[in-house]
């Protein structure tokens, strides 16, 4: 098969690394791709929300098969292009994807289904927002209803600060039109753990759980960035529990998205809280977003035993039903290695070294999430999350233990990276 992977982060090279692997994969390509996913794909230079370019290309590629990364492409139609081209696609079409690209749908939607989570009102007058705000007092959660690069979601501990932020998503218009709705939280007190499911339409066959890092700095201090870290399994997330979460959220929410002539296809990320209840601990939904997580993605796959591509097919053709995937038994971590600055200002260009001896421990894949090669084939860091060092071990401990070796062989002084991935792992 002819397969492009569209996008370019760590999450797209772990697609990549694992789309290679298949022996089903004849050619593959990545747009725009990184210097480190052209070990494994060609890269095309085309951005990820080219939706004209991107039809183009995979209809004169002779394309088989095309796997979105971002959320971007998919809440702007790329599946739907795709498909009126009669290409396959690996995603949900734009009525799907509005599970992410709406919070006030996706809201309103698992209200109408029963569908576990946090109270809430849609807003899209300023006044009214701010006086709901008062009213209901804080800890309270304020969300722009559209897409806004992870920045649009405020926990809010004070009622000033809640009010700044419908100020500055409604009336300073910081996200664009993304945030001329919003919807106001319950604030959810608990831990947080996020869990994966491939769907086809009407059936979702269940990944794995993870937990991510979001803050950047140690401790889980310091400004919210894209992710610093993961790992997978999350233990908070109980066989038990999983269960649950299958059973209460994911499952009911594909029934509602096929019965109101939706019907996801792709891969749904349910972000979730575990809360403390009268009967012990339980799972309620924070937010679905409808792709793999970045670096999520990465601690998935490396644990992934089967061949990726099937899956994506059966996904795809609605054959999840009778499909079964085989995992390694270890956990995976990944710590991700930032240019220094980020997740606000940061230079590109700093040179990376040791990249080939951190690779050589079995236990390692470096996935690259913005790197680029100098005329002398050097590597050099081309974006803010630069590198994901990806480890698996007996348990988290030792994946840690081993991810951190590995960043100790890379000498990048520009770059940082936090040195307690998987704390509440390894504590527990
Ligand atoms: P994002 O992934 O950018 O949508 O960020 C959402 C983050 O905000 C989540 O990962 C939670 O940490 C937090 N959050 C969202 N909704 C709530 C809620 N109802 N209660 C508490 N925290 C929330
Ligand atoms: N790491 C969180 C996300 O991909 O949304």
């Amino acid at each position: 098969m002819n397969i492009l992977v569209v996008g370019s982060g760590g999450r797209e090279h772990a697609l990549c690394w694992a789309i290679a692997a298949s022996p089903l994969c004849s050619r593959l390509w990545c747009a725009p791709g990184n210097a480190g996913i052209a070990e494994q794909a060609d890269c095309v230079a085309i951005a990820a929300d080219d939706l004209d370019r991107l039809v183009d290309f995979a209809v004169g590629h002779g394309v088989d098969l095309v796997v979105v990364g971002p959320e971007v492409p998919l809440v702007m139609g790329l599946v739907d292009r795709l498909a009126a081209a009669g290409i396959k696609a690996f995603g949900p079409s734009a009525a799907a994807a509005a599970l992410e690209g709406s919070k006030g749908f996706m809201k309103d939607l698992c209200a109408r289904y029963g569908i576990p989570g946090a109270g809430y009102r849609r807003f899209s007058d300023a006044e009214a927002a701010k006086a709901h705000v008062r009213a209901q007092g804080v800890p309270i959660v304020v969300k722009a209803d559209g897409l806004a690069a992870g920045k649009g979601v405020t926990v809010a501990r004070s009622v000033e600060e809640a009010l700044a932020a419908i100020d500055e998503a409604m009336l300073a218009g910081r996200f664009g039109s993304a945030g001329r709705e919003v919807v106001v939280e319950e604030f959810l007190d608990g831990e947080e753990v996020s869990f994966f499911a491939l769907v086809d339409g009407d059936h979702a066959l269940p990944l794995a759980s993870a937990q991510d890092h979001k803050a950047a700095y140690d401790g889980d201090t310091g400004p919210n960035t894209g992710g610093m870290g993961a790992y997978s399994p999350a233990p908070v997330l109980t066989p038990a529990l999983e269960a649950r979460v299958i059973a209460e959220i994911v499952t009911p929410t594909v029934r509602a998205m096929a019965a109101e002539g939706r019907p996801f296809t792709g891969v749904l990320f349910a972000g979730l809280m575990i809360v403390a209840g009268p009967d012990g601990p339980r799972p309620l939904l924070l937010e679905y977003n409808v792709r793999f997580g970045d670096p999520e993605c990465q601690v998935l796959l490396r644990r992934l035993m089967s061949d990726l591509v099937p899956a994506l097919l059966a996904a795809c053709d609605g054959e999840l039903k009778n499909f079964q995937l085989r995992w390694y038994p270890e956990t995976a971590l990944c710590v991700v290695m930032a240019a220094k600055g980020y997740p606000g200002d940061y230079g590109k260009g700093s040179v990376i070294e040791g990249l080939d001896q951190a690779g050589r421990d079995e236990a390692v894949t470096v996935f690259h999430a913005a790197t680029a090669r100098d005329a002398d084939g050097r590597w050099l860091a081309n974006g803010g999350r630069v590198l994901g060092v990806t480890a698996t071990g007996a348990n988290v401990a030792a994946a840690q233990a081993a991810a951190y070796r590995a960043v100790d062989v890379l000498r990048w002084p520009d770059g940082f990276c936090r040195r307690d991935i998987g704390w509440r792992a390894v504590g527990r």
